[in-house]
């Protein structure tokens, strides 16, 4: 028998309160069936107000746009309308779902790469565009209506601070100036900003591009233009566990553990090697540590909000997974146990890619809804239906608080940021899981299915 290494997930009060309901939990199974993504509405907005509550604090002015790709539950999007967010949307269809939401043009953002019809759409309704390239830029001067300021935002890349990690996203900072004169000569555009965005937590990161950024605006007002934003994007992180310490140990004895005894065998999570999924799931700091760590890291002595405040910019911040931290989780049901390979595997009602995420391979261990009696001494492997021998839910052996059976219900907390949709397709005629917002009123969770929302 290996040793135990239970990985406990972090739950909001809301989903603690939800997983404990049993009545509640099976209610949502019998009307929308297994398995079931249930977002909390409530949660994003408990999320939102605390961002923008160190904004506040930190006297900037300020703006937030929810990374609506993040999550394309209609519910999170009518959320963050109703708590005055902007949108940030990244396709066409996006922008559609921004539209029936409720958000104006004017408070819609569009990022990432842009098809040309995307392009043209954009610039017909006025919405800003966070330019990703020159080509972009040169496709909207040419169907910017005339007389028309259509705001763009130039997304930058390429700095040469060493700690800013490397992008493929955005203009590289050598074709800035390109990029700034080819706006100045457009008649339809007007620059309203420069941006970035990085995936890191790393403060020191985030002060240098900010500082390489305000460089551009300055050579921004030397030709005459006049750019009052700056968006720093997302990239604020989620909190998976409540503290760190059984998560470095479970990747210090991964190290050194026999191959096949806490991952399945032929897998390591990447975390032997120090991998990329070692940051996610082992964050115990909620977003509004990274944010604050920004606004008070200094740039020549002086905090950044200082100096935001003083050039009388306006910050923009784009996040997505730190809005639906904890605002989503997904409930499956056991079908059946099994021995294989050696090893015990409960097998779920459940694809791998509707819960993961490409790039992230651990799972923190599910609850088991309604669950009684001692935790067993093992951990099992989660399968699912997915037809590749590598297709387990999870690789890494979970520990449960009690033996699972047929029929029982596990649920995988904290899984709205880009876990429901990201990988999710129809693989094998698996249709995605339904979506489900469930609201907290007085005592009791009302559901309403998620398309019912935004429309
Ligand atoms: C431009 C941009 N802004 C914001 C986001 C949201 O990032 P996060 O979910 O890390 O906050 C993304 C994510 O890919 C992005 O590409």
């Amino acid at each position: 028998m290996s040793q135990r290494f239970p990985l406990p997930a972090a739950r909001h009060p809301i989903a603690a309160r939800f997983i404990a309901d049993a009545a509640a939990v099976r209610e949502a199974i019998e009307r929308f069936g297994s398995p079931l993504h249930v977002v909390f509405p409530q949660v994003m907005a408990e999320n939102a107000a605390a961002l923008a509550g160190v904004l506040r604090r930190h006297g900037v002015p300020y703006d937030i746009f929810y990374a609506h790709k993040v999550n394309a539950s209609a519910a999170l999007l009518a959320g963050a309308s109703a708590a005055g967010l902007g949108a940030d949307v990244a396709s066409a269809t996006e922008l559609d779902r921004a539209l029936a939401a409720g958000f104006a043009p004017n408070r819609i953002e569009a990022t990432g790469p842009k098809a040309p019809a995307f392009i043209e759409r954009v610039a017909a309704l006025g919405i800003t565009a966070n330019a990703d390239d020159l080509w972009e830029l040169d496709r909207l001067a040419a169907v910017a209506p005339a007389g028309s300021a259509v705001p763009v935002v130039l997304r930058l890349s390429g700095f040469a601070s060493p700690v800013v990690p490397h992008s493929r996203f955005g203009i590289d900072l050598a074709d800035a100036d390109a990029a700034l004169e080819t706006v100045r000569r457009a008649p339809g555009l007007e620059l309203r900003g420069v941006a970035f965005h990085l995936d890191t937590a790393d403060p020191a990161a985030r002060v240098d591009a900010l500082t390489e950024s305000m460089a551009v605006v300055s050579a921004a007002y030397r030709k005459g233009l006049r750019p009052s934003v700056i968006d720093i994007g997302g990239g604020f992180r989620q909190r998976f566990v409540e503290e760190p310490e059984p998560f470095q140990r479970f990747a210090q004895e991964l190290v050194t553990a026999p191959p096949g005894d806490l991952v399945w065998p032929g897998h390591d999570l990447g975390l032997r090697h120090g991998g990329a999924a070692a940051h996610k799931y082992g964050n115990h700091r909620p977003a509004i540590d990274v944010l604050e760590r920004f606004l008070a890291a200094e740039i020549e002595r002086r905090p950044v909000a200082e100096v935001l405040r003083e050039c009388m910019l306006t910050l923009w911040i784009e996040p997505g997974k730190a809005l639906v931290d904890h605002a989503g989780l997904t409930l499956t049901e056991v079908l059946y146990r099994k021995r294989a390979a050696g090893r015990d595997l409960v097998v779920l009602d459940l694809s791998r890619n509707q819960i993961t995420p490409a790039d992230q391979e651990v799972l923190l261990d599910p609850v088991l809804v309604d669950g009684r009696g001692d935790p067993p001494a093992e951990g099992v492997f989660l399968a699912g239906r997915l037809c590749l021998e590598s297709d387990l839910v999870s690789r890494r052996k979970v520990f449960l608080d009690s033996e699972p059976s047929s029929g029982d219900v596990l649920a995988f907390v904290n899984t709205a940021a880009y876990q429901m949709d990201l990988s999710a397709s129809s693989a094998g005629g698996h249709p995605p899981p339904p979506k489900v917002a469930a609201v907290l009123d007085g005592e009791r969770f009302t559901f309403l299915a998620d398309d019912t929302h935004g429309s």
